[in-house]
C-alpha cells in the first residue's frame, strides 16, 4: 500500500502559513516554495540507495557511501507544479526534468491532457512527480498513468497540500506510489479547491490574478 508522508518540520510548517496567507505576494510565495522544496527534497530522497566506497582522508584510507548510480527525474505537472521543480533541482542538480501539461475543466474539474515532454530513459529513472495541490486526485492520477504507461516502475508524488479526497484517489488507483506532502488539509469545496488551502497555486506563483 502507498504511504502517506506528511512532513511536518516546524521550518516546513512556519513557511507554509507565510505561503497560505492571502497578504503573500507572488516573489515571495515563488521563494518559499523553493526554499519549501528543498527542505521537503531530503524526506522525499530519504531511501535512496547507498553504496560504499573506499577513499582516502587526509588522515587515513577509510570506507564511505555515496549515492548508488540511481538516476533521477522531477516531472512537474503544468504549470504550479513548475514552482517546486527549483528547491528540488539545487539539491539534486543532476536530474533531468520531463514536463506533463493537465489543465483542470473548470466545469466537470476533471483534467485534460495537452502536453508531454520526458528524458528518454524515464524508464530507467526514480521520478518524482510535483503539483503542489492535490485536491481531487485527478490530475495526479493520470499523470502516474502516463509515466507507467512509457515503463516508470519508482514514482513518487510530491505535493505541497493534499485533500482527503485526492489521496484516496491517488492510492486506489495507484497504491505503489508513495505521496508527501506538507499538510494534510480538510477537504474540498463546491469547485473543487482545498480548503482551508492556499487558493489558485498557479496564479499564486506567476501572479495571474
Ligand atoms: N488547484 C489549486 O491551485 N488550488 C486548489 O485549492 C485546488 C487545485
Amino acid at each position: 500500500m502507498s504511504k502517506l508522508h506528511i512532513i511536518d518540520h516546524p521550518m516546513i510548517q512556519h513557511k507554509l502559513t507565510r505561503i497560505r496567507d492571502i497578504n503573500t505576494g507572488a516573489k515571495d510565495f515563488r521563494d518559499l516554495l523553493k526554499e519549501i522544496a528543498m527542505l521537503m527534497g531530503y524526506e522525499v530522497t530519504r531511501d535512496l540507495p547507498l553504496t560504499e566506497i573506499e577513499i582516502e582522508t587526509p588522515m587515513m584510507r577509510t570506507k564511505a557511501y555515496e549515492i548508488s548510480g540511481k538516476k533521477l527525474a522531477i516531472v512537474p505537472i503544468l504549470r504550479a507544479g513548475l514552482g517546486l521543480v527549483d528547491g528540488l533541482l539545487n539539491l539534486l542538480p543532476v536530474a533531468k526534468v520531463g514536463h506533463i501539461g493537465l489543465y483542470r475543466d473548470h466545469e466537470t474539474h476533471n483534467p485534460v491532457f495537452y502536453y508531454c515532454k520526458l528524458p528518454e530513459d524515464i524508464d530507467h529513472r526514480m521520478v518524482i512527480i510535483t503539483d503542489p495541490m492535490l485536491a481531487t486526485g485527478g490530475s495526479a492520477s493520470d499523470a502516474i498513468k502516463m509515466l507507467k504507461e512509457k515503463g516508470c516502475t519508482n514514482i513518487r508524488l510530491m505535493c505541497l497540500v493534499a485533500a482527503p479526497e485526492g489521496i484516496r484517489r491517488v492510492q486506489t488507483d495507484h497504491p505503489d506510489v508513495d505521496i508527501y506532502t506538507a499538510s494534510l488539509d480538510e477537504r474540498l469545496n463546491d469547485n473543487a479547491y482545498i480548503l482551508p488551502g492556499l487558493g489558485d497555486a498557479g496564479d499564486r506563483i506567476f501572479g495571474t490574478k
